[in-house]
């Protein structure tokens, strides 16, 4: 298979794992750009605030490998499962998951506030950082990571939001690897996530 057949086979299966649709994968991946050699064009600067208060940047995962991924915490199930298998995954780790960093950025800055992301966080791995700030900062730093997302209005003057469910694999420079599958057994995961220490 040539190379770009390769690539698009493997967005393929990303894209069918993820349960996102082919076209926004190919959007994020523009088909013919080795991954690998080109630029990042995915991540970036960010300034936020975790579950605790704490200001978090980029800066704080210099030397460290780290996922990313974009939810909120009213999300009825791709987030909740998601943060499930990235604490399984780090329960696998065990001590090297202290040395990688697992970002949950919300896409609802409205609702999840520090002290949402806290209570909600609880039921998840405590590696684990909630990251919120303000409608500017969360648009930023969803531009940097080509991270889509839509506020959908419910009935009773309630709201879902959609939003782009890959998880990213950052390197110890801050760039961009791949999507990180979640979607197969932790210890695998574990040892894949590992390779980047
Ligand atoms: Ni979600």
């Amino acid at each position: 298979m040539s190379r770009s057949i390769r690539v698009l086979v493997l967005i393929a299966i990303f894209a069918a794992a993820l349960g996102v649709s082919f076209g926004t994968v190919l959007w994020l991946f523009p088909v013919g750009k080795s991954l690998v050699t080109q630029p990042s064009t995915v991540g970036g600067p960010f300034r936020l605030v975790d579950q605790d208060g704490v200001t978090v940047t980029e800066q704080d995962f210099k030397g460290k490998p780290f996922l990313v991924f974009f939810g909120f915490t009213h999300c009825p199930d791709v987030c909740p499962a998601a943060l499930f298998e990235v604490s399984e995954i780090l329960r696998a780790m065990d001590k090297d998951g202290d040395k990688v960093g697992a970002l949950f950025i919300t896409v609802d800055p409205e609702r999840d506030t520090p002290e949402k992301m806290k209570d909600y966080l609880q039921s998840f791995d405590p590696r684990l950082r909630g990251l919120s700030g303000s409608t500017e900062d969360l648009e930023k730093v969803a531009k940097a990571y080509r991270v889509y997302y839509k506020k959908v209005p419910l009935a009773d003057n309630d709201y879902t939001m959609d939003h782009t469910a890959l998880v990213y694999l950052m390197d110890k420079d801050g760039r961009f690897v791949a999507p990180f599958n979640i979607k197969r057994p932790p210890e695998q995961a574990a040892a894949d996530m590992r390779r980047y220490l």
